[in-house]
């Protein structure tokens, strides 16, 4: 201020003339209108397909690839097997260490069905081009943009085609196709294709090349990989990193996940303009035709029912029902008892897949999972299936020191107040790594009290403590906040069953923090005691004149000690000797003596199949790989106890 109170006053302002405004007519204005393609915006509106930085430019683009190679291995019935590679590129000379790169080279090679010749230039080079929009099943892609805008991005930031080898059985030739999109017309351009001799007797392979920056760490391409494989245990995964050691994640769970069906839209599910659209397009001639063929769960009765409601002519013609007709019908369909839509479009994790990823991928001291029952929001099913993986593995435990160097203050907790919980999130077996706070998923496990079961837990946040709560979403439409889906939008029914589920998992975690509580402090006393017994033996046996059995009054004691300390629960509970989890149903307990509960691990012949993480996963759990104790690793035991 006083800075200006040295500047001389201004001049007063000469009262300006306004220029002339040009004026543009309407035929003027006319000539400028110009359609826009839907390549030529998404160019412009790069960050709503999740391009908005160059480090999750090259997530999206691993993300995309891999998301597709899953779901063509899956609706083909075939185990996935697939390879991702990320190249840091030279821009001149040698390639730059991967942390400074600023171009990468990502390559994913699937073993799926392979794409037949005349698909693959409108696949990769046409935005909004796919299969699987137009029908409603569980799939990781929707919208048809995925793959195509990854190359896009690509061919944009450095000028670089897409590569794409593809064959679809061994007694077919390899197809070799480099292309790139016309952005005007939103077409593929092809500039190389070719047959070529591939080893692979069946499956995909496509090569980007892109503008990106390579940082691990939250929201990493290897938290991506880490997470895809703790919800897709029956995927064999290897990634080439641009820097580092090849990560090879076998497969543990030898099964595909059940194929979903299609399903038709529910009647509860469609806005009007739907429903008019869909009038407009049926093939049936007859109202009631039209709402029993082109609608889920809507039987002749239930047609005639909604007809009546609507006071429409069951044998009317579909496209003559428009206007208020067509509203009338509308509401006649939303006051209609109609059952649920069928759960068979959809394709849940299940428990046991759960316990498997999260048991192999993370270590902790108890591992539960829950699969809701399935829900429908808008007319569309859905499941929710949450897990936990909590405390420290034993070996890591063993490694904090008892006592702290400070001794804690009056009142002050003895838990690792800094340590919080790690959400990891779901949809449809994709993780979601960005937009946390936007997610519901997030919403709901702040709103749960966590209090309750033993954890702590400050008023609005996450709960303290070695703690990763897992959360899937799956449905045939994930109500995305946004095109780039990273997170689950708000609904009611939404809510509900993720706080039903993250309740389920709170109990069991309780219940197994409380007994072994109560298990540790049953042992002590139990220390205490047979210290003792040792002097009252001795005692006693002078009293008597030395005339006393001492053996056997010294076993009679430490019997009678084991009993009045909880017996051989208490062993249990501290895993000295193994029973399961008694009452925790899909439950792991792992003590230093051994895991307790079934680890599902699902192998051809019965065969080991899980192999140790061969990387510690992403913080919290980026600790020490899970050490062997000479014992090996979980095996595949239909019983309920496992000693590593
Ligand atoms: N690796 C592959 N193997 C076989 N088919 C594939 C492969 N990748 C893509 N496709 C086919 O190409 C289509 C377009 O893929 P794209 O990723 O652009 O869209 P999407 O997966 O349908 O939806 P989203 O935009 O949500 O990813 C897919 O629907 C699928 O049919
Ligand atoms: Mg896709």
């Amino acid at each position: 201020m006083e800075g200006m109170k040295s500047h001389p006053p201004a001049p007063t302002p000469k009262p300006a003339v306004p220029p002339p405004r040009a004026t543009v007519s309407a035929v003027e204005m006319g000539a400028r209108q110009r359609e826009i393609s839907v390549s030529e915006f998404f160019t412009k509106n790069r960050h709503l397909l999740g391009f908005d930085s160059p480090r999750k430019a090259l997530l999206t683009c691993v993300k995309e690839a891999v998301d597709n190679a899953l779901d063509a291995c899956e609706e083909a019935g075939i185990l996935p097997d697939v390879v991702v590679k990320v190249e840091a590129v030279a821009n001149g000379e040698a390639p730059p260490p991967a942390s400074q790169a600023s171009r990468f080279r990502i390559t994913v090679t699937d073993n799926g069905p392979g794409i037949v010749r005349q698909q693959i230039p409108p696949i990769f080079a046409k935005l909004l081009y796919g299969s699987k929009f137009h029908r409603l099943r569980m799939s990781r892609g929707q919208q048809g943009i995925g793959i195509s805008a990854a190359g896009m991005y690509g061919q944009l930031t450095t000028g670089k085609p897409v590569q794409i080898t593809s064959r679809t059985s061994a007694r077919a030739p390899a197809h070799y196709f480099e292309v790139q999109i016309d952005t005007k017309k939103n077409e593929p351009r092809i500039l190389e294709k070719k047959q070529i001799a591939w080893e692979s007797p069946r499956g995909t392979q496509v090569t980007m090349e892109i503008e990106g920056r390579y940082q691990k760490g939250r929201a990493s391409v290897d938290e991506y990989i880490e997470q895809t494989i703790i919800a897709n245990s029956h995927v064999k995964l290897t990634y080439v990193p641009p820097e580092g050691e090849t990560k090879e994640y076998a497969r543990s769970y030898e099964q595909l996940p059940p194929a979903p069906r299609e399903i038709k839209p529910h009647p509860y599910g469609i806005e009007l303009g739907m429903l008019l659209k869909m009038l407009q397009d049926t093939r049936s001639h007859s109202l009631s035709g039209f709402l029993a063929s082109d609608f889920s769960r809507v039987s002749p009765n239930v047609a005639a029912e909604i007809c009546k409601a609507a006071r429409l002519s069951p044998n009317a013609r579909p496209r003559d029902v428009h206007g208020q007709a067509a509203e009338n019908l509308y509401k006649a369909i939303q006051s209609t008892k109609i059952m649920a839509p069928p759960t068979n479009c959809l394709s849940p994790i299940g428990e046991p897949a759960i316990l498997a990823g999260l048991y192999r991928q993370i270590k902790g001291e108890f591992y539960t999972a829950v699969t809701r029952p399935p829900a429908v929001y808008r007319g569309n099913p859905f499941v929710i299936e949450a897990g936990l993986a909590f405390g420290r593995a034993p070996e890591q435990a063993a490694q904090t020191p008892a006592t702290k160097a400070i001794p804690l203050a009056e009142g002050e907790a003895e838990k690792d107040d800094h340590e919080v919980a790690r959400i990891i999130r779901y949809a449809n077996r994709v993780p979601l790594l960005y937009q946390p706070a936007a997610c519901e998923i997030t919403k709901a496990v702040l709103d749960t009290t966590w209090r309750n079961y033993g954890v702590a837990q400050s008023r609005g946040s996450l709960p303290a403590g070695p703690m990763v709560i897992f959360v899937h979403m799956a449905s045939v439409w994930v109500p995305f906040t946004s095109e780039s889906k990273e997170a689950i939008a708000e609904y009611d029914e939404i809510h509900k069953e993720i706080t039903l589920a993250l309740r389920e998992c709170g109990r069991r975690l309780g219940a197994f923090l409380r007994r072994r509580e109560r298990a540790h402090s049953e042992f002590r006393r139990r220390n205490i005691f047979e210290l003792y017994i040792e002097e009252i033996v001795q005692s006693c046996n002078r009293l008597k004149g030395g005339r006393l059995a001492t053996a056997k009054l010294r076993d009679q004691l430490l019997k009678m000690a084991t009993k009045i300390t909880g017996g051989g629960k208490t062993d249990e509970l501290l895993g000295k000797n193994g029973s399961g989890p008694e009452g925790l149903p899909h439950s792991i307990i792992v003590t230093p003596e051994g895991v307790e509960g079934e680890v599902p691990v699902v192998a051809p012949n019965g065969a080991p199949a899980a192999e140790e993480p061969v990387a510690p996963p992403a913080a919290p759990e980026a600790r020490a790989p899970r050490k062997t104790k000479g014992k090996a690793t979980p095996k595949p035991r239909a019983g309920r106890k496992k000693k590593r």
